[in-house]
């Protein structure tokens, strides 16, 4: 059990770093309260940090209850879960990549999209919103930079290194145990 838990770490740890490392952001739909009713997913949206071309929605639910669709803007608005475009529900933890810089809207059937579960993201082009960026240089003294990708890699590696260190124990105790 501790050693499936093992690789289920490692496995999540390598992938994260792999989504950071290819500059994608992976959006949790609804933050902590993940894809349930009566959240106000416009307001999710409205407070999560700019989705660009390539990055990935991860939606946790209750697959016994819930699911998540693809519709287009009418059936959005008008909460119709009939002829959808494509459907993103595998095992209640279901991510999907968002390819183009258009609007995606989501929804769950079963009448909760009455219910707020619904959701509409825009997805930008990579270059968009780095125009009105200009690159500047860091002051030599000034503490690092603590955007989005360097942390994704950063904690996975700290994950890793403790990781190992259990490991590299443990063999230790059982060879002084074989002794
Ligand atoms: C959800 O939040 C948006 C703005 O953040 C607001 O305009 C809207 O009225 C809210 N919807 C509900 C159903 O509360
Ligand atoms: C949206 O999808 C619904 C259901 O498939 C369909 O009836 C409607 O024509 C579509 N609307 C647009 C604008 O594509
Ligand atoms: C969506 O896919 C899941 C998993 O394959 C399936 O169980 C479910 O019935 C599908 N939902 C719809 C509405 O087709």
């Amino acid at each position: 059990m501790a050693a499936v838990a093992m690789v289920v770490a490692i496995t999540v740890v390598v992938m994260t770093t792999m989504i950071g490392v290819m500059g994608e952001d992976l959006h949790r739909v609804g933050g902590s309260k993940g894809w349930r009713p009566d959240v106000n997913y416009t307001d999710w949206f409205a407070h999560e940090k700019t989705i660009y071309v390539g990055d990935w929605l991860i939606f946790y639910f209750d697959k016994r209850y819930y699911n998540v669709l693809e519709v287009n803007k009418t059936s959005y608005e008008q909460c119709i879960d009939k002829d959808f475009v494509k459907n993103v529900t595998r095992g209640g933890r279901d991510v999907v990549q968002l390819t183009e810089p258009r609007a995606y809207y989501y929804l769950s059937s079963g009448g909760y999209c009455f219910h707020q579960m619904r959701v509409a993201v825009n997805v930008v082009a990579k270059d968009e919103g780095k125009d009105h960026h200009t690159p500047t240089i860091a002051p030599a003294s000034s503490a690092p930079s603590q955007n989005s990708a360097s942390s994704i890699i950063i904690v996975p590696s700290i994950v890793i290194a403790c990781i190992w260190i259990v490991i590299v124990n443990a063999i230790n105790v059982s060879l002084f145990n074989f002794k």
